[in-house]
């Protein structure tokens, strides 16, 4: 499916749609637009009790000799913000995506007050509803299948266009981080998530990758022994877009293509959900390739570090210890909480390398994250209140949000270890807080770092107004929008 812009309407045949604004005038405007009698509409939207409210839908079929039989009322709210509209965009696709209908004409005609970028949005909620993965469906009935194939928005104002072109991009992220969430673990592992990211080559994007032999010369003790149970090689992705020449930002994603737990092993029971342990280092990817896409002028480095978490005769065993690239030392109490251990090594090899200034690790974390906060926020954990900040306004404004979490001395104390410098769990209350301050520990002075707990944001067991079930590619526009409000001016 794509998205197109028009002055016009489209040739027939198409389903026609207009987004309203919740008001008094509503009626008449509709009216107006479908040039039919008012009394007809006002029965209509009584009969359907439609208000305008945003993303909510009701259906018409207008007497015409026009093309325009079929049509949609989507409401955008009383004054059309850009959320709204992105909602209603995503609502309409939600009910046309399968309807067998090819094109959707959204006209502006009956809408009141939509900016360019609010126009921009429609297109952005449909795009980002329309995704799917259906890749392993063989046997899906036609009928079930998606016939979309074109939305033309019909008289945005404007700067629409523009405003569209930025966000196709950052959609396309969106997509690449989805697909790389929903594929199982036998597709996607370190090697192959490696593979699919060269695809961010032609987009500029210089990539780079250290295999186990580097990572052990590195001296990366605490990722390699959570990768040392699986018989898939773990690898270190590291993708730098240089679109301006200034100091550099990291973003750090957790990819562990497969956590069973190791020899601390998961229950059975939901075990399938732990392909999507690498939904940091998605987000990650589909960010860089959202910068690059739309040629951010800032200066980012994304990291993945991707290993498989299994267990088996070589695997690391409660109670050992190892030695992280920082020197400091590891007592593995639990060997499922290797997600910490994973990313200790890789902000040490970002920090000596590349000396960024901010930092930012996205992982898919704890389970107590999604016991604090639902699935509503990512957990925000932070050394540094203006990047707090910087990041909860990206969340609010991008659509991921994220809420801010506490971190203290009182908490770091629960890690000390009786053997070595520190253990990788703390007790299970506040487990999210002492995964946090796990990572802060390998934090050089003097770098703001921010840690997004995103274990309930990536994927989704029920449809959202912008995802169905699945693959949410949280954190890609959040990355986008945090590097586009600070690191670009
Ligand atoms: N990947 C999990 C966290 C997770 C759990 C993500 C459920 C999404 C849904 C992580 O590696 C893990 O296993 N964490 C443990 C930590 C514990 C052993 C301290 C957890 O949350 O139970
Ligand atoms: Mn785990
Ligand atoms: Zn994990």
């Amino acid at each position: 499916m794509h998205v197109r812009f028009s002055a016009v309407r489209p040739e027939a045949p198409y389903v026609l749609a207009l987004p309203v604004n919740e008001g008094p005038n509503a009626a008449e405007r509709i009216a107006a637009a479908l040039a039919a009698p008012r009394a007809l509409v006002d029965r209509a939207i009584a009969a359907a009790r439609f208000e305008g409210d945003a993303g909510a839908i009701t259906e018409l079929f207008v007497p015409s000799e026009s093309a325009a039989e079929h049509v949609l009322l989507v409401g955008i709210g009383k004054d059309a913000t850009a959320e709204n509209c992105e909602k209603a965009g995503a609502a309409l696709v939600a009910r046309m995506l399968t309807s067998g209908a090819t094109r959707l004409a959204i006209d502006l005609a009956a809408a009141n007050a939509v900016s360019a970028e609010a126009a921009a949005r429609i297109g952005a909620g449909a795009m980002l509803r329309a995704w799917r993965h259906d890749v392993y469906r063989t046997k899906l009935p036609a009928k079930s299948r998606p016939s979309l194939e074109e939305i033309v928005l019909v008289g945005a104002p404007d700067g629409a266009i523009a405003a569209w072109a930025r966000h196709e991009a950052v959609i396309a992220g969106v997509g690449f981080a989805r697909t790389l969430v929903a594929e199982p673990a036998n597709i996607i592992y370190p090697e192959s998530f490696v593979e699919r990211c060269q695809a961010l080559a032609s987009l500029g994007v210089v990539i780079e990758v250290l295999d186990e032999t580097a990572m052990r010369a590195a001296g990366m003790g605490a990722l390699l022994g959570v990768s040392q149970g699986s018989a898939r090689p773990p690898r270190l992705l590291v993708m730098r877009w240089k679109g301006a020449d200034r100091e550099p930002v990291a973003l750090v994603g957790k990819g562990v293509t497969f956590d069973s737990g190791g020899i601390s092993i998961k229950p059975a029971a939901g075990m399938e959900d732990m392909k999507w342990d690498m939904g940091g280092a998605a987000a990650v990817a589909g960010a860089m390739m959202a910068l690059a896409s739309r040629k951010a002028k800032a200066h980012v480095i994304g990291l993945c570090g991707l290993v498989e978490n299994m267990p088996s005769g070589t695997a690391q065993r409660p109670g050992d210890v190892v030695t992280t690239m920082s020197g400091q030392t590891v007592e593995v109490i639990n060997t499922d909480a290797e997600g910490r251990l994973v990313l200790c090594d890789v902000l040490t090899w970002v920090q000596r390398n590349e000396k960024p200034k901010t930092i930012i690790d996205l992982a898919t974390l704890t389970g107590a994250i999604i016991i604090t906060l639902g699935h509503e926020y990512g957990g925000l954990f932070s050394n540094d209140e203006g990047l707090a900040n910087q990041l909860l306004a990206a969340g609010t404004a991008s659509g991921d949000p994220l809420w801010r979490m506490p971190m203290g001395p009182a908490y770091d104390k629960q890690l000390e270890s009786p053997i070595a410098d520190m253990k990788n769990v703390g007790p299970r209350e506040g487990g999210s807080i002492t995964a946090a301050q796990f990572i802060k520990r390998f934090v050089d002075d003097g770098v703001r770092w921010a840690h997004l707990d995103i274990a309930g944001m990536v994927w989704a067991s029920k449809p959202g107004t912008l995802w169905d079930k699945g693959a949410t590619g949280y954190g890609v526009r959040l990355l986008d929008r945090f590097v586009a409000d600070n690191f670009e001016g």
